[in-house]
């Protein structure tokens, strides 16, 4: 059974009287429990739209979201899921420790396991090193990895990222990559967002992607490679947008 799911999942952003912007339109999407499971599209293509209508960030225009079973407004359900967000914003003068100490209490944990977790979550990251700092002196790649252990703090069951390797470099990309699939052995099931081809081919076991709002792919990606006859993800990636692209000109009469 699907972990996460959408129904005809669509959110049309009202921008004035008349002006109204497609964010995603009728999405169905099954994500099973356990895997990788990689959002892919190019910029505006509804990626964030699409996760935080699943968290209930985002009311949806019609459709339907369930994260096991629930949707997306489920306090109960909320438990169970750690996301971490596209432009997280942090306290500039707290620690890391203070920042997980912060979620922590958002998330109701006793002091003993608060504690415990913490000083595993900073090891896990590779920040037990820099507990005195202060966020406003952490690099992009420490930003990210303390943002990835506020998202792990309740120990959530599903783990939902928004494009977590953006702004890294190739050590810290390949450092975020292995703990994905670290996450992944301990049996938690992870939804990211990426428009790093290369990223998401290495960590993902079935992708999906987007393009205007619309999915037009899913699936892992040897079987969509051999749908599509694509070389590899990149060749997958241009063939599938430029289908729909050359299609939507066809019905709208455009030529290109
Ligand atoms: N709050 C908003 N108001 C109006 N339009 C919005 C809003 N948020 C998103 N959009 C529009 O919805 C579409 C999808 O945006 P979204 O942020 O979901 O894309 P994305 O795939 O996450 O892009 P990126 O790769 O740049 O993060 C875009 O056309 C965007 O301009
Ligand atoms: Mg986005």
């Amino acid at each position: 059974m699907a972990i996460i799911e959408t129904k005809e999942l669509t959110k049309h952003y009202i921008l004035g009287r008349k002006k109204i912007v497609v964010g995603l339109e009728k999405v169905n999407l099954e994500i099973n429990q356990g895997e990788i499971f990689g959002i892919l599209g190019p910029n505006g293509s509804g990626k964030t739209t699409c996760l935080k209508l699943l968290l209930g960030i985002l009311f949806p225009t019609s459709g339907e979201a369930y994260i096991m079973g629930r949707p997306p407004h489920d306090i109960e359900m909320k438990q169970h899921v750690g996301f971490l967000p596209e432009n997280p914003y942090y306290y500039d003068y707290l620690t890391g420790p203070e920042l997980l100490w912060f979620y922590a209490g958002l998330f109701g944990l006793d002091i003993d396991t608060a504690k415990k977790r913490i000083e595993y979550l900073l090891e896990l990251v590779e920040l037990h090193t820099a507990k005195r700092l202060h966020l406003r002196h952490y690099s992009k790649g420490m930003l990210e990895r303390i943002g990835l252990a506020a998202s792990l703090i309740n120990d959530p069951e599903i783990l939902i990222l928004d494009e977590p390797t953006t702004g890294l470099d190739p050590i810290g990309c390949r450092d975020t990559r292995n703990l994905l699939l670290k996450l992944k052995e301990q049996g938690k099931t992870i939804l990211l967002s990426s428009h790093f081809l290369s990223e998401v081919e290495r960590v993902c076991d079935r992708i999906a992607i987007f393009h205007r709002g619309y999915l037009l792919a899913t699936g892992t990606l040897d079987g969509l490679n051999k749908q599509y006859q694509a070389e590899n993800l990149e060749d997958l990636f241009v063939k599938t947008i430029c289908k729909f692209d050359n299609q939507q000109n066809v019905t709208t009469g455009e030529t290109t």
